[in-house]
């Protein structure tokens, strides 16, 4: 049975708490290939300014007080960036990826591996194709899974099994928006941002249902890659021309701040794309 919806809490009542991400510098990252629509490899890319932009995501996480790990990137793997898709971790459990593409189906291994190195020793190695943070978002209740256009929906009743938390699967139509990281931001347990035109009737009748409250973000706020924020609660990082959302945030008693992740953007990736959450 489905938990009832939480009040959403006062804006005054706002708290951040601090978090662990895992990250990965994007040393190789490129456009190579074409596995979602963003991606064009004619596009030039400005690896330096790729880089700068990473680390001033990464430095934002660290003056909010945030951990910040990382993984060392691989030569040849140039999405490894997007360390949301490496794994899911909840309660210090890890639901190991597996890529739809295989451009980028050594990356699992490769996160799996750091997660072995770095102490973790509940790790589940996936049956059923999943990509990580990309289509699974912790949201406190439950787990908010997608499916449609990378990861399989019977991954999500792996999850449900591996975690032993409801998951609720979702399904994605709109190939711009392929990963639900780009279509919802988990603000905190009880709010999320959404663009409704990335979903099914269906799925667009369930997040009415148990987010009455939601912020319904634009067709500009969704193109601008809004929804792919990271919130700790208070301070949401998400793209910075996703201005409309950023007011409505605002408005909400959260605390937006802009990042410029243009380079990245090139291969359909932003600000959650770049971090992977380590819940304890
Ligand atoms: N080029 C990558 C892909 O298409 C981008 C991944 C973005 N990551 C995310 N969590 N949405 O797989």
């Amino acid at each position: 049975m489905i938990p009832e919806t939480l009040p959403v809490p006062a804006a005054a009542q706002r708290v951040a708490t601090p978090r662990r991400f895992l990250m990965c510098r994007p040393d190789h990252f490129a456009v190579t290939y074409a596995i979602n629509p963003w991606m064009d490899p004619a596009t030039p890319v400005d690896a330096s300014l790729a880089a700068r932009q990473w680390e001033a995501l990464r430095d934002a996480y660290l003056d909010l007080g945030h951990q910040v790990e990382t993984i060392k990137p691989i030569e040849g793997l140039p999405d490894m960036v997007f360390a949301a898709n490496g794994a899911t971790v909840v309660g210090g459990k890890v639901l190991a990826a597996s890529f739809r593409n295989e451009e980028r189906r050594a990356e699992g291994p490769a996160y799996r591996e750091w997660f072995r190195k770095n102490g973790y020793s509940e790790i589940h190695d996936p049956e059923f194709v999943n990509e990580g943070e990309g289509d699974f978002l912790y949201a406190g209740r439950w787990i908010l899974a997608g499916h449609g256009f990378r990861s399989d929906p019977n991954a999500h009743l792996e999850a449900q099994e591996f975690f032993g938390m409801p998951v609720i699967g979702l399904r994605l139509v709109d190939p711009r928006y392929y990963h639900l990281d780009t279509a919802i931001a988990v603000l905190d347990e009880a709010t999320i941002a959404y663009y409704p035109g990335a979903f099914s009737a269906g799925s667009q009748e369930v997040l009415r249902q148990l987010y009455p409250d939601a912020i319904v973000a634009t067709a500009e706020d969704a193109a601008a890659f809004g929804l792919n924020a990271v919130s700790d609660g208070l301070n949401v990082l998400l793209p910075r021309d996703a201005t409309g959302l950023a007011a409505r945030l605002t408005e909400r008693g959260y605390r937006p701040v802009g990042m410029d992740l243009s380079e990245l953007l090139k291969a359909g990736g932003s600000v959650k794309c770049c971090t992977l959450e380590l819940r304890n």
